[in-house]
């Protein structure tokens, strides 16, 4: 046969490239994620993982050929997990996502129900993984993870305040008139509602803008900056009312936080981790700070100093999740 004119066999091949990711979900996150994953050269190997087995071949199909415009990507998929096997992080952007007036919260039940179904195929066939959770709401879905999975809370990470930081860095740097890349500032607790913005940590080139209007973010400052967070607070409302769904940012977003896991980087993202014991916490709770991200997973919590109302308001948003989790038939 032709092959056997081509080739003189040394060796046999090796299966692994050290860098695989599964992606469970190939809606318009997963997709927005995969796409990201591939283009930026995050990771050559993806398994893709849904249960609506045409949209997952024609999505795998559709990528495969642009395997000539990309870096030597391997691109499977299929509806059983043992696709999967051997991930170093598996992403999880399965389930269903808000209606046009729905919260993230009202797909509690829902899409814990998805994730009992996931997480142990998951954890069975890719039992040394990292985990990042982005279905909704995000921050009680990763403790429902955290939970089903029986890992370490350092390997199970919610896609949390990640994007909500990158929106509020975007809208800064618009109104500041300079780069998004150059204007620094975190939000941190829960993803979307009940965020909490540390205006005394933004700052450009280290030039804290607090110093500058000590009263900013405040309902007293007559600049009114605060109207900035609200408008991360509405961003998501606004696409889905624009478009249906959020996608591209959050897309990246993961793709980011992939990079920092896979290539071991230490880099600091505010993402949903296990928080008890921290700014007073006391309960079993995953929201956001910022953290050191490595192939280990959350391998610091960075202990920012927080004014009176920024710790209170996480508590609050703490009290919140324990409470919707109190509600949740596991
Ligand atoms: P989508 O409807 O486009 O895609 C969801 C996919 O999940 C579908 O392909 C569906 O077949 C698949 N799915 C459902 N049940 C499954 C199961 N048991 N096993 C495997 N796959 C299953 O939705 P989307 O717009 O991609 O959003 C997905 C989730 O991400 C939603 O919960 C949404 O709220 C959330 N989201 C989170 C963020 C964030 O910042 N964390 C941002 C945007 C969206
Ligand atoms: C977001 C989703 C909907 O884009 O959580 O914020």
């Amino acid at each position: 046969a032709t092959i056997d004119k081509l080739f003189q066999p040394v060796q046999d091949k090796v299966d692994d490239t050290g860098n695989k990711v599964t992606v469970v979900g190939v809606g318009q996150v997963g997709m927005a994620a995969v796409f990201s994953l591939l283009t930026q050269g995050v990771t050559n190997n993806i398994a893709m993982v849904d249960v609506m087995a045409d949209k997952l071949k024609g999505e795998m199909m559709d990528l495969q050929h642009g395997s000539a415009f990309m870096r030597n990507a391997k691109i499977q998929a299929s509806t059983d997990y043992s696709i999967s096997a051997d991930s170093k992080l598996c992403i999880v952007t399965a389930g269903v996502r808000q209606r046009e007036g729905e919260s993230r919260l009202d797909l509690v039940q829902r899409n814990t129900d998805v994730l009992k179904i996931i997480i142990p195929q998951l954890v069975k066939y890719s039992p040394d993984a990292i985990f990042i959770i982005a279905s909704n709401p995000v921050d009680i879905l990763t403790y429902v993870t955290w939970k089903i999975s029986g890992l370490p809370k350092h390997r199970v990470i919610g896609s949390g305040t990640n994007l909500d930081s990158a929106r509020f860095r975007y809208l800064l740097s618009e109104k500041l008139g300079i780069a998004t890349t150059s204007t620094h500032g975190y939000i941190i607790g829960e993803h979307g509602d009940s965020s909490v913005p540390v205006w005394s940590g933004v700052n450009i080139a280290g030039v804290r803008l607090s110093d500058l209007n000590p009263k900013i973010g405040s309902e007293s400052d007559p600049e009114n900056w605060k109207e900035t967070h609200e408008m991360v607070v509405k961003s998501a409302y606004e696409v889905i009312k624009l478009k249906g769904y959020t996608s591209w940012a959050i897309g990246l977003s993961l793709s980011q936080l992939a990079r920092a896991i896979l290539s071991n980087v230490n880099s600091v993202h505010a993402v949903s981790t296990y928080l008890k014991g921290e700014h007073g916490i006391e309960e079993e709770v995953f929201l956001s700070l910022p953290c050191v991200l490595g192939s280990a997973g959350v391998c610091d919590v960075i202990r920012q100093p927080l004014t009176e109302s920024e710790t209170a308001q996480l508590r609050k948003s703490a009290q919140l999740m324990a409470q919707v989790q109190a509600g949740i038939n596991f």
